[in-house]
């Protein structure tokens, strides 16, 4: 993979993204799908992480809105075809695999090919985000699977200790209204 042209391409996706800086979509969100991308191929060979590390920063990046933009991943595509895969130094094998990747990452569908369900799972293995939990049943991958049951329990507790923190401090608010009156 030549890092240049990736980084290159990462700088101008950024400048040209709709949404904030904070979004839930944005440039976080990228890098943590590109983690699991590659923690996902650590533990399988075949998959092509060159694909996985573009579908990252292209996925997410025509989104016009927080919610509701069902047509961000065939926008996504339209960008990605008008770039080409000579721009990105990916041969046209690679480059179909990345355009059927991201065009059809919300389609909430499983993959046979261990690139794009690499990608898939590694986006879903965020979801944590916005508050739902990943779930192994919608991963397409063995590790994905494996991450996702490991995540989801790292969550669970997590937000277990945020209600219980809240519920602490709602309790000490009352008592504290009580000694005042
Ligand atoms: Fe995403």
């Amino acid at each position: 993979m030549n890092e240049t042209t990736y980084q290159e391409m990462k700088e101008k996706i950024i400048q040209h993204f709709a949404l904030t800086s904070y979004s839930v979509h944005g440039v976080d969100h990228w890098t943590r799908v590109e983690r699991n991308g590659l923690l996902i191929a650590l533990e399988d060979d075949t998959v092509d992480v060159t694909v996985v590390r573009y579908f990252s920063i292209f996925h997410d990046s025509r989104r016009l809105t927080e919610v509701e933009d069902d047509l961000h991943g065939p926008r996504a595509m339209e960008l990605l075809l008008a770039i080409g895969p000579d721009r990105l130094d990916l041969t046209h094998n690679q480059f179909s695999i990345l355009v059927y990747a991201v065009e059809g990452h919300t389609d909430g569908v499983l993959a046979g090919n261990s690139t794009v369900g690499s990608c898939w799972d590694a986006d879903r293995l965020d979801l944590g985000r916005v508050g739902t939990l990943p779930d192994p049943k919608y991963m397409s991958t063995k590790a994905g699977k494996k991450i996702a049951v490991a995540v989801a329990a790292n969550l669970k507790q997590k937000w277990e200790v945020a209600r219980a923190v809240a519920a602490a401090r709602k309790d000490s608010g009352k008592l504290f209204n009580w000694r005042r009156k």
